[in-house]
């Protein structure tokens, strides 16, 4: 052979171990975390496919430059030779124009289907949907449920509880600025969008403890943008359910679930733990012992407030920005507390936390 088709014996030989040793190490790799929905399937399937096509395209089109480059490179001496003048090559241009639109057509086919399956409404008959309001804003996540709790008021809550093998259709709003709701266990990921209400269904097959992530930079505190979501038993959700609005139960520690009645001291942990409605609870973002909350968006208040006494509490409430806790920049928590708040609320939150927090 001569020493131009040597080398191309050699090209192709390379590419093909090299696009080998990319497929198998690429399948190899564990890209996702668990997958904890019926839609997590096709769409882990769907990757490995792309995979599989893919990196032999990127690994032909690499070994040839980098061949070309090596071997077919201008040599001292060679300055003044030319290679023959070719005016184009229909059929090498008809099979590199064709295979890759086959590949193309066939791949955008084939995810058109896997999206068709994966937003099929459940089937007739079936038991009914749930719907599960999503609300995104600055810097936390709420979810209301159709159901109402004891005390006859709609559910809210700050995790999101789910359960298991029922189908739920996701509403999603966003308050403020663009946000975007991820649950990489279930695969399934839409903008939040001021004025608009996006949705997604999922069908978590898998009971546990997930993330929820917030994938669209919206602020200073969008790495902190996240909760929890707990797919239950189907039994156990009912006993979630029924437990949300219910008095505490004696000396309960326990933050999901326990809605205060509110009455005397308990108001301000109430306050704290569920919010009231307009404002999002502090508990969504911030840890505190007595509250059982143990969120990281905000500082520890078991430490940040430790020293402090009503007054710097009110101020770092109404007026957060005013003094910041190290490590947490401006803005990150919402500076509209002083509105959002009753002056009757306020107080009651103040002399919970100066209660649970002074030494
Ligand atoms: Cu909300 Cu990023």
């Amino acid at each position: 052979m001569r020493r131009g088709e040597t080398n191309f014996a050699q090209m192709v030989l390379v590419g093909a171990i090299a696009s080998a040793v990319g497929i198998v190490g690429g399948l190899l790799i564990d890209w996702f975390p668990e997958a904890a929905s019926t839609q997590s399937g096709p769409i882990d399937t769907l990757w490995d496919v792309l995979l599989i096509v893919s990196v032999p395209v990127f690994v032909l089109v690499t070994v040839v430059v980098v061949y070309a480059v090596k071997y077919f490179r201008m040599r001292p001496g060679e300055e003044q030779m030319d290679g023959e003048p070719i005016h184009g090559n229909t059929r090498l241009e008809v099979i590199w124009t064709t295979i890759p639109s086959i590949i193309i057509a066939a791949l955008v086919v084939y995810a058109y289907l896997v999206l068709v399956d994966i937003e099929k409404a459940p089937a007739e008959g079936s038991a009914k949907e749930r719907r599960v309001h999503v609300q995104a804003r600055q810097f936390a996540w709420q979810f209301r449920y159709a159901e109402k709790g004891a005390d006859g008021k709609q559910i809210v809550s700050d995790v999101l509880y789910l359960p298991e093998d029922e189908s739920v259709m996701f509403d999603i709003d966003a308050e403020d600025v663009l946000h975007d709701f991820w649950v990489p266990a279930f695969r399934m990921k839409i903008d939040a969008v001021p004025g608009i209400t996006t949705h997604y269904r999922v069908t978590p097959d898998k009971p546990g403890k997930y993330s929820v992530v917030c994938a669209e930079l919206c602020g200073l505190g969008h790495a902190f943008m996240r909760t929890d979501v707990v797919v239950l038993s189907r039994k156990d959700f009912d006993t979630w359910v029924s437990e949300q609005g219910a008095p505490p139960e004696e000396a309960s520690e326990e933050a999901d679930g326990a809605q205060g009645d509110a009455g005397g001291a308990d108001a301000g942990k109430a306050l704290f733990v569920d919010g009231n409605g307009t404002s999002i609870a502090c508990g969504a973002c911030h840890t505190l012992a007595d509250a059982g909350t143990n969120a990281e968006t905000g500082p520890n208040l078991d430490e940040a407030l430790a020293a402090d006494d009503v007054a710097a509490i009110k101020e770092s409430i109404v007026d957060p920005d005013a003094e910041l806790a190290e490590g947490f920049p401006k803005g990150i928590m919402p500076g509209d507390y002083g509105q959002t708040l009753s002056g009757e609320e306020l107080d009651a939150l103040v002399n919970y936390l100066d209660k649970v927090t002074s030494k």
